[in-house]
């Protein structure tokens, strides 16, 4: 294992980001880069290399850039690369005309017809039910005597209101349920993720169908919703809507997971921030939790983002297509943006995270992975006060990936 803090930097150009032993803590190399290469070469699994940038400012500014910093790699690349860059299956590439795959009108389009599906109100109807699904699966967590915090607990919630808001069938629920496994093994790439691949076209054909039939007899969800919607004469063709549906139920239920998981992880290893939390939930759940989105910062980086130009950022020469990673998480304990920022402080006031990115691309679900994370630990809070780790703090595993930072499972007992 390389020693991140004392090897001089340039031995460790192409240090690969994704390793779950680094994941689990990666602050200390953040803040080393933060003060002497706030921009890095990295690589991020099968030898792909991309520029690290960990300073708010430096972030922000590729966040806030998206004519330069774009998402679809073919504005950025000549024909040439783009010959030898590999091709993903036919039936996939659908899936890339999402949100977070395409730039400029394309997005503004789909951001446009998904904010008029995708509204406020169908996220506050959420309220009740997702803490009834809390409750549940508190229920039968506890009476088991130690559970999986992750999947037992943190990942319920969701997939469960994901589910619900889109209006997959209950007699469903389960087959969906099972297919976020292979979500979860897809984002760890690798021989692992190809076994998953049936589940996934499964998966697609599944959600094909369910479009289909809402286009002949919409119903009050959301998929309805997204086949209706409409800006003067466009609407989202059948394969958007899928794109659609995929992303949000991807980009959901992971990072929320996340969030619920490692954020209570993070209070037991502050027990005085519990102990206020629980103490106070009315002066400190908001702010705690936002604490947390911060302090945990579930999305660790961005999405893919390409230089469409030759560039420099924090004076470091960027070529043209070259990928550029956000560092949200460095970005997020960036002492010059907030005091004492690798203390966890459940008060925090000023709090401007970038945990759910910033600019075009600003996440669509922060209102409803708030309400689902204010909900689901304050459940834990109040109706499970002892709760506690269940076996050594050593033990606990992080997820490989760069995107995202979550655990693989969090043993806790009641
Ligand atoms: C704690 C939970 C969450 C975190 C930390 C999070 C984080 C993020 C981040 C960092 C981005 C920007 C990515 C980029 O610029 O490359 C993003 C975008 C997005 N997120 Fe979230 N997210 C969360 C929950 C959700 C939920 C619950 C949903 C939907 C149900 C969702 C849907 C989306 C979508 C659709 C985008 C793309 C927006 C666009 O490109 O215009 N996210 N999220």
């Amino acid at each position: 294992m390389q020693d991140l803090l004392r090897e001089p930097l340039a031995s460790l150009h192409g240090f690969d980001v994704t390793g779950a032993s680094f994941k689990a803590d990666p602050f200390p190399f953040y803040a080393r880069l933060r003060a002497e290469a706030p921009v890095f070469p990295v690589t991020i699994g099968r030898g792909r290399r991309g520029w690290l940038v960990t300073r708010y400012d430096d972030v922000l500014g590729v966040l806030k850039n998206d004519e330069l910093f774009v998402k679809n790699p073919a504005l950025a690349r000549t024909a040439a690369e783009l010959r030898k860059t590999p091709r993903i299956p036919a039936m996939f590439r659908a899936l890339e005309q999402n949100l977070l795959g395409v730039d400029g009108t394309a997005h503004e389009r789909l951001k446009v017809l998904v904010h008029k599906a995708f509204t406020p109100s169908r996220v506050e109807r959420m309220r009740e039910e997702t803490q009834l699904v809390a409750d549940a699966a508190l229920d039968r967590g506890l009476s088991k005597g130690s559970f999986d915090l992750v999947a037992d607990y943190a990942l319920q919630v969701p997939v469960t209101i994901i589910s619900r808001i889109l209006g997959v069938p209950i007699s469903d629920r389960e087959r969906f349920a099972k297919w976020t496994r292979a979500f979860l093994a897809l984002g760890q790439g690798g021989a692992a993720a190809l076994l998953h691949l049936p589940s996934m076209i499964r998966f697609m054909g599944f959600i094909r169908r369910l479009v289909e039939r809402r286009r002949h007899q919409p119903q009050d969800d959301l998929i309805s919703a997204l086949v209706v919607a409409h800006e003067g004469s466009d609407s989202l063709t059948n394969d958007e809507v899928v794109a659609m549906i995929f992303l949000l139920f991807s980009a959901g239920h992971e990072t929320t997971v996340n969030l619920i998981a490692s954020g209570m992880l993070a209070l037991f290893d502050h027990p005085e921030e519990l102990a206020r939390l629980r103490n106070d939930e009315r002066a400190f759940l908001k702010t705690g939790v936002e604490e947390l989105v911060r302090y945990v910062t579930p999305a660790e980086m961005a999405s893919e983002r390409y230089a469409r130009e030759d560039t420099t950022v924090a004076g470091v020469p960027i070529g043209r297509g070259n990928l550029v990673l956000a560092g949200i998480a460095a970005a997020n304990r960036d002492e010059a943006h907030f005091e004492r920022a690798e203390h966890l402080d459940v008060g925090r006031r000023e709090n401007r995270h970038l945990s759910f990115g910033q600019g075009v691309h600003y996440c669509l679900g922060a209102p409803l992975s708030r309400l689902e994370g204010q909900i689901a630990i304050a459940t834990l809070l109040r109706r499970a006060p002892g709760l506690k780790l269940h076996g050594p703090r050593g033990r606990v595993r992080w997820r490989p990936g760069y995107i995202l930072r979550g655990l693989v499972s969090l043993e806790v007992s009641g």
